[in-house]
């Protein structure tokens, strides 16, 4: 383990030998998090540019919105602890990955696998896991793609391999998934059965009128 973050996060000659365990951890911690900020610039731009080729070839963007967060330090404790790891930064090497999270926020169904499908062809790209909650919905009715991949990024002296959580969603999921996230975190609800029954049918609503707004925009041609 000690082997393992040595190589991710090499020692650093300016840091004076007796410099306290705590300021070392905060110093690492602080470097792994600019690792984990540089990996998801990396998938971003990666995106960007699938969205320019794509919008030039078919006159109309693929991707509305790309957003981007690194796991605050809290959560990333939280997480460890939930999942009973040690909490050190090895560990969150180790067992986390999503500490960094992109987005992309798509207008079509079709266009998530396409523009996802073309991320995965990229041949610096490693893909790690896939889950289809679009094909799958969960049961409240959540729907999204999400894959974790790793992604090169070259530092100073090194090229590492940094792992990312890309969610891909239509506009209307990312709307019904911001509205159910505030949901849970709310202490006091009256009847949340009911509300989670009404969550659930519109999310199904929602998933049938991005299939029909997907099949009218198939009968439009832009070619102008
Ligand atoms: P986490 O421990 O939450 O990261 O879940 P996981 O490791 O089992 O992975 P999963 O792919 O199921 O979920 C990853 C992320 O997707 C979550 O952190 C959320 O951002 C999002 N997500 C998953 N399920 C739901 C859901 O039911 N509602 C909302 N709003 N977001 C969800
Ligand atoms: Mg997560």
């Amino acid at each position: 383990m000690e082997q393992e973050l040595k190589r991710i996060v090499p020692d650093k000659k300016n840091i004076p030998p007796d410099s306290n365990h705590l300021f070392r951890q905060a110093h690492m911690f602080e470097q792994l998090m600019t690792m984990y900020n540089c990996a998801i610039r990396e998938v971003q731009t990666k995106f960007e540019v699938l969205n320019d080729d794509l919008s030039v070839r078919n006159r109309r963007n693929p991707i509305e919105m790309i957003k981007t967060r690194i796991k605050r330090p809290e959560s990333i404790a939280e997480k460890l602890k939930r999942q009973g790891h040690q909490i050190s930064i090895s560990s969150i090497v180790e067992n986390l990955n999503d500490v960094a999270g992109v987005r992309i926020i798509c207008a079509f169904v079709d266009d998530i696998y396409e523009v996802s499908n073309m991320f995965l062809q990229q041949d610096d790209i490693k893909l790690i896991q896939i889950k289809d909650y679009i094909k799958n919905p969960k049961p409240n009715g959540y729907r999204s793609y999400h894959m974790i991949v790793e992604v090169p990024v070259f530092f100073a002296d090194r090229k590492q391999m940094m792992r990312v959580e890309v969610q891909f969603r239509t506009i209307a999921m990312d709307f019904w998934a911001s509205l159910e996230h505030q949901i849970k975190y709310k202490k006091s609800i009256d009847n949340p059965d009911d509300i989670m029954k009404e969550l659930r049918e519109c999310a199904d609503t929602i998933a049938e009128t991005d299939i029909k707004m997907m099949n009218i925009r198939k009968k439009i041609i832009f070619n102008e």
